[in-house]
Parts: C-alpha cells; structure tokens; sequence
C-alpha cells in the first residue's frame, strides 16, 4: 500500500498559504491528511479546502508529530524557530520565507531547474524569492543552449508578494484616492495606488535591497554557476497578481530570438506569448491563476554581441510561491526522498 503522507500547512490563513490548499487541491496531491496552522489569533477559524472546510490549529513546537511534509509560508521568523523542531520530529520542511535560503545545508529548489539537488536534503528545503523563480525557469534552458555571462533584471512586482495586508491596502487605497481622501500608507512607506516604489524589502549598506540580493545570489546558487553575473532593480507596483521582468541578457554564444523561442517554446514550465505585431505579449492580469512563465517581447540587443531582452510574467503566488512549493513535495515522493536523514531515514 502507498504510504499515507500527511501534510502540514504553517501560515495557512495568508495569500500563500490559502493558495498552498489550493495548489494541493487542484494536483490532487496524494496526502491523507492536510491539517493548516497559523498563529494563536487564527486558531478555530476556517479555510477552504476540497469543498469542505479545515479547521486552523496553533502553530506550537509540539505540531509535527506525525506529519511528512510541512509546508511553510508565515515569515522568516516563524521558520527560524519552528521548521528546525519540525525536522527534528521527522517531518521535511519546504519553506517559503527567506530564512533558509542561502544556507549550505539548505537546497533551494526550482524543480524545472535543480530538483537533483534535493537529493543532498537534511530535513529544510528553500522555496526560493518568487522574482528569481520565474527568472531562473525561463533562464535555465537559455543557459543551457548558450551559456549565461550577465543578467541585467528590472521587477515590476505585485502587492500580493508582501502578504494578504498589502492586498488590503492597495484596494483600500484606489477607494479612499478615488473619493478624494488621503492614501494613508501603513504597509508600505509610501502610497502604492497609482505609483511605483523602487524598495522591496530593507537597505543594505551597499545600497541595494535586500530583495535585489536575493535576486543575485539566489540565481547563482539554483543555476550552481558562479559565473552567472546578476544586477537587479526591484520595484513594487500597484498591481494584485502577478510579477513582471525586464530581463536582458548576455551570453557567452550567440543566440537569436527565434532560436531563444524554440528553446523556450520546449523547456518545462514555460510559454511563450511572442508576437508583438498581433498585440501578443505576456502580462500580469493573464497570468495570475495561471501555472507557467510567460515569456514574450524576445530581441536582440543590438548593442553587445549576444544579447537578448525579454519580458517574462508570472503569478507570483502560484509558481512564485505555493505551486513551487508543491512541486518540490511532488519531486520529493518521486525520488524516494521523504523522511529526515538521521531522524526517520
Ligand atoms: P495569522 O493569520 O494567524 O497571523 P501573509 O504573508 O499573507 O501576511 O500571511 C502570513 C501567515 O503567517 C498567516 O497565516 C499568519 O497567521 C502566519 N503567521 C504569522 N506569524 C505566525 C506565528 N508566530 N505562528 C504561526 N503562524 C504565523
């Protein structure tokens, strides 16, 4: 008989984690259980699930007794102190917050990209920034056929990346602006209706974001190339789903924009919507709900000698986030590689 795989969901009342349920609902994700945890303050409320409802339990430290996967998606903090205890108690961790990500005794997985290097798993696995997800699905297999130099990116991100808050605040703020009242920024330092704010996450003392190094460094340890070069300008705008880039990139060997589309055309996970005199482009409001990396507007950059610009969109809760997510527990039961080495394995 199969196993019976219980799953657990830490921050399941959250944009994320709402779509994690969805995501395993959808795949039909053979789980025998699927049990959703949040903060004391969500504990008795309800989320849907496969037409019924679940009932929210507290996240504590004695939670993962039992359980085989938890999927994480409540803050870096929330991870920090409770994706070890789960490990401990035998249950791997997929964990979307940025905690773990550059750990060495972390993966960080992309499974179209490096779902071999969940092999060398001890227990937590990264679910890497959603911006470089759909940057590396497309990128891999452009690597792959000419060899990556440089990566120059530009995000226009959405809210729902900051949290089901940023969703409110944005609706709310159309509403007040549209009614002649006063923005009121709480979760953003500034207005975000009708502007764009070139600040995710903090500053770092050599002046980039935080988000903008994750870019860089996340890219590099996916794609296991250090010669990767990435420089990134990550921008917040008013828009709910769905995360668009402006990607140019240089590449060791030439590459044409019609080779670049039958290479992607083929790649896992990717298509392309390229055909700019029909008006046929990728954008934010087709893509969100939607499980691939759009990938259009492929040119060449006629100032160096291989370069390509593109334009690649992608619902930032779904692959940028919880699909990814479920895809790496698809990966894991396909490979054998449930249970925590050293605890249950
Ligand atoms: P809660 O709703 O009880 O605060 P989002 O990213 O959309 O803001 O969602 C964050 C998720 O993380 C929510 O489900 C939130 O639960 C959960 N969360 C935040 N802090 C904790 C905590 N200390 N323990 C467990 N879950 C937490």
């Amino acid at each position: 008989m199969a196993k019976q795989i219980k799953v657990a969901v830490a921050g399941a009342t959250g944009a994320v984690g709402r779509e994690m349920l969805k995501v395993l609902e959808q795949r039909d994700f053979p789980a025998s259980e699927v049990v959703p945890f949040a903060s004391a303050r969500s504990a008795g409320q309800k989320v849907p699930f496969k037409g019924g409802e679940l009932t929210v339990r507290e996240l504590t430290e004695d939670s993962f007794a039992g359980f085989d996967i938890a999927l994480f998606s409540a803050g870096g903090g929330t991870s920090e102190k409770f994706a070890p205890l789960a490990a401990k108690a035998g249950c791997v961790v997929i964990d979307n917050s940025s905690a773990w990500r550059m750990d060495d005794a972390c993966p960080l997985v992309v499974p179209e990209v490096n779902a071999h290097d969940l092999e060398w798993h001890k227990g937590i696995i990264a679910n890497p920034n959603c911006s470089t997800i759909q940057m590396v699905v497309a990128l891999k297999p452009l690597h792959d056929a000419a060899g990556i130099r440089r990566v120059i990116v530009s995000t226009y991100q959405a809210v729902s990346g900051t949290g089901q808050k940023a969703i409110v605040e944005l609706e709310n703020q159309v509403r007040r602006l549209m009614s002649g009242q006063e923005a009121n920024p709480e979760v953003y330092p500034h207005q975000i209706a009708f502007n764009c704010l070139p600040h995710i996450d903090v500053f770092l003392d050599n002046d980039y974001t935080k988000e903008e190094m994750k870019m860089v460094k996340e890219t590099v340890k996916i794609m296991g190339d250090p010669g990767i070069k990435v420089t990134a300008t990550t921008v917040r705008v008013p828009v709910f789903y769905g995360h668009s880039e402006s990607v140019n990139v240089e590449f060791e060997r030439p590459l044409s924009p019609q080779q670049a589309r039958v290479v992607l055309s083929q790649a896992p996970g990717v298509t392309v919507l390229d055909n700019p005199r029909e008006k046929i482009y990728p954008m934010p409001i087709d893509a969100a709900g939607e499980d691939a990396t759009f990938v259009g507007r492929i040119r060449k950059d006629e100032t160096i000698e291989n370069g390509l610009n593109m334009w690649i969109v992608a619902d930032n809760i779904r692959k940028g986030a919880a699909l990814n997510a479920v895809q790496i527990a698809e990966a894991l039961i396909e490979q054998g590689l449930l249970g925590v080495p050293g605890v249950n394995r």
